[in-house]
Formats: structure tokens, C-alpha cells, sequence
């Protein structure tokens, strides 16, 4: 197989309708926060055990077609010795990879962040396909201030997403390109919209200069919302329509899909804002559809506990999460059907 067709293939297996992606790649520091939330260590078994329980969820692979994991969850086993990337491969999920290091301040740009990690990139990947991971994942992170973030900031998080992505697509890993304008702040939705089409503009150049085959990405974004702290909140159709109008003068057609982050959204919320774009506005050019972390995992989190004895519930609920996620992908969730099991 070439790796045009290798990419190709990949894609089509995680872009289908009624399908998105799990983000399950919490770094160590991040997935210790989220069990503190349930009084949960994060030893090495611990994770495993929830990794596990989130990968072998009954009938989940009908709505998740793809599932990134962290460096350590691609070494690790489920209970019966199998690796949890083949777990994945033999339910027809695509197991990924997030491959940047994290993020820091970004040198003599005060308020602008920066994602470390494309030393050594090519090698990692190698490395991370021969344990199974077919695609990958990179995240930029911008703050909104009044000053931020900068031309600077905007400018160099896009080079370093396109030279992320050109060396992914160099070796057969399909890239999903991750900007996330935060939604911490005080800012309007317009503030939002404003700074997310220069973000992606950027990143369009970006990807075009280095060669970049767009047919063979991903794109993961924010929604446009209001700021965690502004005081008016938008509705599911007025945030659809904010983000779609960004999306529509700034994402080519030729991107396959766009999977939303959850970004600190609640599990209703990023359902029900999926929904409306794709009830509402119908015959978009791309796949819309999620790429969720907390929005899929906190209702699992709340009924595991930690116990054993709480898996096989736990894995209903993400197989709810998973389903509603599912609907909305299609445009046809209802708020009625959080009431049902
Ligand atoms: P959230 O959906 O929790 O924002 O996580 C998605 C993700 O992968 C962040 O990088």
C-alpha cells in the first residue's frame, strides 16, 4: 500500500456519518485531575483499568470510529493480555496518538502559548505505528485577551500545526489539526468568532505552504461561544450559526471533517450544539461531527467511582454519550432523550 493510500483508507474509516471520535489521550497531570474529581489515584493501574473499561464499552464502536490515547495507554494491556490498541483495531475503531508535548508560554510574546514537541517527531511516530496508532493528534492552545492572542501568537502556533501535519502525512499518520481558542474569559461571542477566523486563516496558509494534502487531515476546533464569564449565554442555534459562518469563509471543502472538542462545555451542551448545526444548517461541505474528551467521559467517571463493580454501568453511560453524540452527528438528537437510559 503507498502511504497516499494508506492515509486514505484511515480516513475513510473515521469519517462516516453518525460517527466522531473519543479523546481519551489525557496526559498524566490532566487525568489526575479528572480522578481526583471522583477521590480516584492515578496509579498506572488505575488508568489502565479505566482506559480499559472506556475501550471495551459494549456496542460503542456504532457511533466511535476513532479513539486518541496517551503514549503510556498505546503500551498497555487489557485484562486478557491483549494491547488496548488492538482492542480497539478488532472492533473497526481506529486507535490514535497525541503526539504534541504540551504547551508553555511562547518567548517574548507575553499572553501567547506555544505546543512543544516536533523533535524527534518522525521517530515517535514510527515508533507509535508500529504499536498501532494510525492517526494523531496535535493541540495549539490560544488564550483570548485584549492583547492575545498576538499576530505573533496566531502565526507561529499555525507553523508549528502545518509542520506537525506535514511530517504525520510523511508517514502514513493521518494529522488532526487541533486549534482551541479557550472559552476562560470574559469575552463575547463576537470576540470569539474574531479570533477563531484568524486562527484558522493562518492555519490554512500554514498548511498549504507546507504541502499539506487537506483531503487526508482532520480539522478539531472550538466552537465560537461566549466566554465562561460573560454574562449573556448564547443558545445551541445562535453558537451553530455563529461557528458556522466562521467556518464557512476559513475551512476549504476539501477537509473530509471537522470533530469539535468539548472545551469545558457540560455533556448537554456539546450534544445539543452539534445537533443544531447539523439540523440546521444542512449540506455543509464537511463531516460535522465531535472529537470529545470530558463531554463523552464525565458521566463515566461519575457512575465508575473507581469500582470494579461500577464498570459494566459506566460503560452504559458512555455508550449513551456515544449514542446522543451519534444522533447529533445526524441531526436528529432530541433533549428528551437524556431522560431514557
Ligand atoms: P475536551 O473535549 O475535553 O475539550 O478534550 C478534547 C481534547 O482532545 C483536548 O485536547
Amino acid at each position: 500500500m503507498t502511504i497516499t493510500d494508506e492515509l486514505q483508507a484511515t480516513m475513510e474509516q473515521m469519517v462516516q456519518r453518525g460517527k466522531g471520535i473519543l479523546a481519551a489521550d489525557e496526559s498524566q497531570p490532566t487525568i489526575a485531575k479528572r480522578f481526583a474529581s471522583i477521590g480516584v489515584e492515578a496509579s498506572a493501574e488505575n488508568c489502565r483499568a479505566y482506559r480499559t473499561l472506556l475501550f471495551t464499552a459494549p456496542g460503542i464502536e456504532s457511533y466511535i470510529s476513532g479513539v486518541i490515547e496517551f503514549e503510556d495507554t498505546l503500551a498497555q494491556s487489557a485484562g486478557d493480555g491483549t494491547p488496548l490498541p488492538a482492542v480497539l483495531a478488532r472492533r473497526g475503531i481506529v486507535p490514535g496518538i497525541k503526539v504534541d508535548k504540551g504547551k508553555g508560554p511562547l518567548a517574548l510574546s507575553p499572553g501567547d502559548l506555544i505546543t512543544y514537541g516536533l523533535d524527534g517527531l518522525a521517530e515517535r511516530l514510527r515508533e507509535h505505528k508500529g504499536q498501532g496508532a494510525r492517526f494523531a493528534k496535535w493541540r495549539e492552545v490560544y488564550s483570548i485577551g485584549e492583547q492575545n492572542p498576538s499576530m505573533l501568537g496566531i502565526s507561529a502556533n499555525a507553523e508549528m500545526l502545518a509542520r506537525y501535519a506535514a511530517v504525520c502525512q510523511e508517514q502514513g499518520i493521518v494529522p488532526i489539526v487541533e486549534p482551541e481558542v479557550l472559552i476562560d474569559g470574559n469575552h463575547s461571542m463576537e470576540r470569539c468568532a474574531e479570533v477563531t477566523e484568524a486562527v484558522h486563516k493562518e492555519i490554512f496558509h500554514a498548511l498549504h505552504r507546507h504541502h499539506v494534502v487537506l483531503e487526508h487531515m482532520i480539522l478539531k476546533p472550538n466552537m465560537v461561544l461566549p466566554g465562561k464569564d460573560y454574562p449573556l449565554r448564547a443558545s445551541a442555534a445562535e453558537i451553530a450559526a455563529a461557528t458556522l459562518r466562521v467556518f464557512r469563509r476559513t475551512v476549504p471543502a476539501a477537509v473530509p471533517s471537522i470533530n469539535f472538542l468539548s472545551g469545558g462545555l457540560s455533556p448537554e451542551e456539546a450534544t445539543a450544539n452539534l445537533n443544531a448545526m447539523n439540523a440546521g444548517f444542512p449540506g455543509m461541505p464537511w463531516l460535522l461531527s465531535f472529537s470529545y474528551g470530558r463531554a463523552l467521559q464525565e458521566p463515566v467517571l461519575q457512575v465508575w467511582q473507581g469500582k470494579p463493580e461500577n464498570v459494566a454501568a459506566a460503560q452504559l453511560a458512555l455508550l449513551k454519550r456515544a449514542r446522543l453524540n451519534g444522533a447529533a452527528q445526524r441531526g436528529e438528537y432530541l433533549a428528551a432523550m437524556e431522560s431514557a437510559n
